[in-house]
């Protein structure tokens, strides 16, 4: 049987946006676990670290796009002043039921917002935001540029974006090993233990297309943002990208 690429799977869903909307609503109950499991534990850490990057002061508001089950959210009011709010938006409802019953569950509820939101047309006025953020959501979008560019819209003069990414780690040897892990002994943990061929071979179907990082410290200032520079933790495994909005 002919595979279908995924090109083709968009086109018969309607699009990026809503195949990727699907996908992650199958997985909501699954996804927190099986992060954990795929990462080695490491994706807390990757985030607790974006978080100390976008670092809001004392009462302010920051927005998570891509939040899903609100990780990164979470991580960044922990890291953050008191009086500390954030805003999480994500296309998928199923992605943010988890997160509303885990920030009940914390006592967080009144700290950070979830709602449904696309991060290529945010719904909030021009420099309402002290800063934005998001991790592992831009690799999703239908347009990067797009994304970026709105990002730079809500946020303040002053004001920082953090981007956390899964990244293609430079090194034969190690890249090599990394690759074979990420494109061929993921999907099988995912389709073994979590039951979801389809959602966890998209993962790194997705990456193959996705900038390496100088490229996408470039696409952020071609579209405005400043000061742009890049980390690469865990031998590059990932990349966080932090701008800064022009005074
Ligand atoms: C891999 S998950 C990451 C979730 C969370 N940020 C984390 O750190 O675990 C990607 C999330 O991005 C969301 N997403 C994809 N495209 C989006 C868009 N255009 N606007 C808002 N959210 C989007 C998906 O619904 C999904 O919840």
């Amino acid at each position: 049987m002919a595979r279908i690429s995924l090109e083709e799977k968009f086109k018969e869903t309607g699009g990026k946006r809503p195949y990727v909307q699907r996908l992650f609503g199958r997985i909501a109950r699954i996804y927190d676990p099986m992060n954990r499991l795929m990462s080695f534990g490491l994706d807390r850490y990757w985030r607790a670290r974006a978080a100390r990057y976008l670092a809001l002061g004392t009462g302010e508001t920051g927005l998570d796009l891509g939040a899903g089950t609100a990780d990164l959210s979470i991580a960044v009011i922990h890291a953050s002043g008191p009086g500390t709010h954030m805003i999480g938006m994500d296309i998928t409802p199923e992605m943010l039921d988890q997160g509303r019953t885990k920030l009940a569950r914390m006592g967080l509820q009144d700290r950070i917002e979830l709602r449904v939101g696309d991060a290529e047309h945010i719904d909030l006025p021009e420099n309402s935001v002290d800063g934005c953020c998001s991790a592992f959501t831009v690799r999703n979008l239908t347009d990067i540029r797009q994304g970026f560019r709105e990002m730079l819209r809500v946020v303040r003069p002053g004001g920082r974006v953090v981007c956390l990414e899964i990244s293609h780690p430079p090194g034969k040897i190690f890249g090599g090993l990394f690759y074979l892990y990420f494109y061929k002994l993921a999907p099988l943990f995912g389709t073994l233990i979590g039951k979801a061929f389809e959602e966890y071979n998209y993962l790194p179907n997705s990456l193959t297309t996705f900038p390496d990082a100088p490229t996408l410290k470039m696409m952020m200032e071609e579209v405005g943002w400043s000061d742009v520079r890049f980390y690469q933790p865990s031998r590059g495994i990932v990349a966080i990208h932090v701008g800064t909005k022009a005074e």
